[in-house]
């Protein structure tokens, strides 16, 4: 006779972080993601975008997708082309559109088909402030959130900037998903601390459907 051996769960672990938003963590393997974003970075760079309130981002971001967030002194939205080069952003990844899909249904989201991978680069000391996504069509679609690399700290309010904040902290390969009466809410990213390597830098992927 076989002794019993307890079982892994294969399960990826997954947190209730607040109502419709729910971590899940180790989700991904994250090596082809940065290979994915290192091609996708030399046609359409990182840059700092401009604030409409006239400051500069800490955050570094690019997009893949049909369409692209983008932020100048006109506002926040999302555009065909890339300012920066005037042509089209690079195609969305196959492995992301996949990802995205896998990750939205694993939170009770079925048949999401995102047309915006907006990456954010954040170095040490950089962060991103209180804000809630709100400039796509159809908010009935979740947002996507997958990190990569250095470990942050992402905070959750809710329906206003002064609900208490809930801190996730995120590590790589987990991906957090919020939608239904979640998806207005706010949330940001504390100050990334640097890591035992110096050059070591965070990635986040936001999946949208923007149009
Ligand atoms: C975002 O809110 O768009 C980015 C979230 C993150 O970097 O984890
Ligand atoms: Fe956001």
């Amino acid at each position: 006779m076989q002794a019993d051996l307890p079982l892994a769960d294969p399960r990826p672990d997954r947190v209730a972080v607040a109502d419709q938003v729910v971590l899940l963590r180790g989700f991904v393997a994250t090596a082809p993601l940065r290979e994915a974003i290192a091609t996708i970075e030399r046609s359409a760079p990182f840059r700092h975008l401009a604030t409409p309130g006239g400051g500069r981002m800490s955050v570094a971001m690019t997009n893949a997708g049909a369409v692209g967030w983008h932020s100048d002194e006109n506002g926040y939205r999302y555009v065909d082309v890339d300012p920066l080069t005037g042509a089209p952003w690079p195609a969305m990844p196959a492995a992301f559109a996949d990802l995205a899909r896998r990750a939205a249904a694993a939170a009770g989201h079925r048949d999401f088909v995102p047309d915006c991978a907006l990456v954010n680069r954040y170095v040490p000391g950089a962060q991103m402030g209180t804000h809630r996504d709100f400039d796509e069509r159809d908010l009935g679609q979740p947002i996507v959130s997958v990190s990569i690399g250095l470990p942050a700290t992402f905070v959750w309010y809710g329906a206003t900037r002064g609900d208490p904040p809930r801190p996730v902290p995120v590590m790589d390969g987990d991906v957090l998903v919020w939608g239904g009466r979640a998806r207005a809410g706010y949330h940001g990213v504390r100050r990334l601390r640097a890591g035992a390597d110096p050059t070591a830098v965070r990635h986040n992927l936001t999946f949208r459907r923007a149009r």
